[in-house]
């Protein structure tokens, strides 16, 4: 089974739809920045390795990456999950992992990368908002797009509101991505584009829009 190791640093309502989905993976330790980070209990609840690593206990970022590298490869996961995990990543540490090191942000990207996404989003007028699921590169919010998830704006949302319907869109995506990666199914293209290959080798483009609550 494919092993991964997911980073978080709060509630970890992503980490618990991963867990829920019993895709065919190992995951073999959940890790956060954050000691008090919610998510930690929901992995020892399940018996999954659960560790803080406090980035304030660092003298600086390049210092807490490389010990977060440390702990993540005693674990040898072929993927490496970022869930929620708010602290923005080292040139080499995001290197050290290419290619097999995944984000979900609540943004269609290349819109809004950053924070404050929901708010943002109103304040543009947009009426489709979504969230997007990418392989980490060293640009903070880039990378090759692997799955997307749309959802409409109404004009009633507050960010609050419309944050509570892109997470549910964020559920449902992020296990798929997971599970697509384990199953080989994901080509990185030389252009940086990311297609999934169908059950028969064939290539698709990805898009799931619309319908989620
Ligand atoms: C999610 O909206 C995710 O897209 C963003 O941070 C939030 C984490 O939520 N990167 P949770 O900890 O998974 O509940």
């Amino acid at each position: 089974m494919m092993k991964l190791v997911v980073l978080i640093s709060g509630r970890g309502s992503n980490l618990q739809a991963i867990l829920d989905a019993q895709l065919p993976v190992e995951i073999a330790a959940v890790i956060s920045n954050r000691p008090d980070a919610a998510g930690l209990d929901l992995a020892r609840a399940r018996g999954i390795p659960a560790l803080a690593l406090d980035h304030k206990q660092y003298a600086s970022r390049e210092a807490f990456d490389n010990a977060l590298i440390g702990v993540i490869d005693r674990y040898q996961p072929e993927l490496v999950v970022l869930a929620g995990y708010l602290r923005i990543l080292g040139d080499s540490f995001v290197m050290h992992y290419a290619g097999r090191l995944m984000n979900i942000h609540p943004s269609l990207l290349p819109s809004f990368p950053g924070l404050d996404t929901h708010a943002r989003a109103l304040a543009e007028g947009v009426k489709i908002h979504g969230c997007t699921v990418h392989f980490v590169t060293p640009m903070l919010d880039h990378g090759p797009i692997i799955v997307q998830a749309a959802v409409p704006v109404h004009s009633n949302d507050t960010a609050a509101t419309l944050a509570a319907r892109v997470l549910a869109a964020e559920h449902c995506v992020y296990p798929k991505a997971i599970a697509w990666f384990a199953q080989g199914r994901l080509l990185l293209l030389d252009n940086g584009q990311v297609n999934l290959r169908d059950d028969s080798g064939s290539e698709q483009t990805l898009f799931i829009s619309g319908s989620l609550p």
